[in-house]
């Protein structure tokens, strides 16, 4: 069982998963068209990580007999600028992302919904992961994305990421 205010915050929250993710499809289309074909591969990973985050909400609140509603998703921008400014927006909104997570788990604390406490400890460790990969890609751009050939070097490596279903690693 899971409480109204509960079951709201978290179809809330499949939302901004699925905002993320819409997000972060748009940034890879703008990576596609500015060139940078590895940055464009990685943010599409990461569309397919906010996907996994919404599910993984969506089927624990069926599991907890609650009631899915789907939320309108608003539109992402598409315009960037720069590949720097794609991880300076990505580090902001996962910040954004954190203190929602945080929220969720303060209303399980109030509640003493233990089981929703459990659960939620999960996306708790990941926006630590979040994080400081958004920051720490930032930093690299700063520091090797001033010249061409650094550049294209960090998108070489960015083409590299390969979506891992969570499940299926040992973190799981
Ligand atoms: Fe679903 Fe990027 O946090």
């Amino acid at each position: 069982m899971i409480s109204k205010k509960m079951q709201e915050a978290i179809n809330e929250q499949i939302k901004n998963e699925m905002y993320s993710a819409y997000l972060y499809l748009s940034m890879s289309a703008y990576c596609t068209k500015i060139d940078l074909k590895g940055f464009a591969n990685w943010m599409r990973v990461q569309y397919q990580e906010e996907m996994f985050h919404a599910f993984k909400m969506y089927d624990y609140l069926l599991d907890q007999d609650g009631e899915v509603k789907l939320l309108a998703i608003d539109q992402p921008p598409h315009e960037f600028q720069s590949a720097e400014n794609v991880f300076k927006t990505t580090l902001e909104h996962e910040r954004k992302v954190t203190a929602m997570i945080n929220n969720i788990m303060d209303l399980a604390v109030t509640e003493k919904d233990h089981a929703t406490n459990i659960f939620m400890q999960w996306f708790v460790t990941e926006q630590i992961e979040e994080e400081a990969t958004a920051k720490d890609i930032l930093q690299q751009i700063k520091l090797a994305g001033a010249t061409p050939q650094g550049l294209f070097l960090l998108d070489r490596e960015l083409g590299q990421r390969v979506y891992t279903p969570p499940a299926a690693t040992a973190a799981e």
